[in-house]
């Protein structure tokens, strides 16, 4: 008798293919024959990818929040941070749709998306809300420690797993700016900053969402750790 063969139950023929369900995650794509054009594969692949890690960073933001609330704040950060890496990755994938002609994409708008928008986007949507969701944990644990937000800047090493979260919640906030800029790059440049979306809303509304952190106290206390330091000369 073999000892090479598959063992988990599922499709495809072998575990590889059922543990991670190829056979099933590549149905969810668009037959060759369906697709408006080539440059549609890129397309939805992207999207599809993208939902996959937005899924991802919920579930890892779920994980965080009890953990801050727990006063495990090293454990927290490292999975902020991880959200991090997963954000500048999706960075990473808008740039890979650069390569795309605006033409092309105009005849997948205009034929296959019906009144689609990435604002629709569920992964995206949840993750809008980060700053609602890991805030007040973070001033739960403030309030408990009686630290402030300057008192921690003023004194990184002296409130050392506090400073390491903020810096961690930071570096997210910034790596989702980041996401939200690059994309905003790609929609001038497939579609210019003119349009109307498919949703009736000027692309250049983007703009804004590229200047609204989801954690401003923190930006503000920056200002505000500065304004504390006056030059002598
Ligand atoms: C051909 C490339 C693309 C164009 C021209 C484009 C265009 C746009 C426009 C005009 C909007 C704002 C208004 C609306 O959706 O109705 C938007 C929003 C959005 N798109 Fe795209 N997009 C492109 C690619 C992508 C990709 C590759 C992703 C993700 C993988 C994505 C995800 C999103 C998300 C999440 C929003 C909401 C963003 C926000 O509110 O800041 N888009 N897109």
């Amino acid at each position: 008798m073999s000892h090479t063969g598959p063992i988990l139950e599922g499709k495809g023929d072998t575990d590889y293919e059922r543990y991670v369900r190829v056979p099933e995650l590549l149905d969810l794509q668009k037959p060759v024959e369906r697709l408006s054009n080539p440059e549609e594969r890129l397309f939805q692949t992207t999207h599809q990818a993208a939902e996959l890690w937005l899924h991802q960073i919920d579930y890892e933001i779920d994980r965080a929040v009890p953990l801050i609330r727990e006063d495990k704040l090293i454990f927290a950060a490292d999975l902020i941070d991880r959200c991090k890496r997963i954000i500048t990755l999706l960075r990473d994938q808008i740039v890979i749709v650069e390569t795309m002609a605006p033409a092309d994409y105009h005849v997948i708008r205009t034929t296959s998306l019906g009144r689609g928008s990435g604002q629709e986007s569920p992964g995206f949507n949840k993750l809008l809300n980060v700053g609602q969701r890991v805030w007040p944990a973070f001033e739960e644990v403030m309030a408990r420690s009686g630290v402030t937000l300057i008192e921690i800047q003023r004194d990184p090493r002296g409130h050392h797993e506090m400073f390491r979260l903020v810096q961690a919640m930071m570096d997210y906030d910034e790596a989702f700016l980041n996401w939200r800029f690059t994309h905003m790059r790609l929609a001038f440049r497939i579609i210019g900053s003119k349009v109307m979306s498919l949703k009736g809303v000027p692309a250049a509304q983007l703009e804004a969402g590229t200047r609204e952190p989801l954690f401003p106290k923190l930006w503000e206390t920056i200002s505000d750790l500065t304004a504390e330091f006056k030059p002598e000369y």
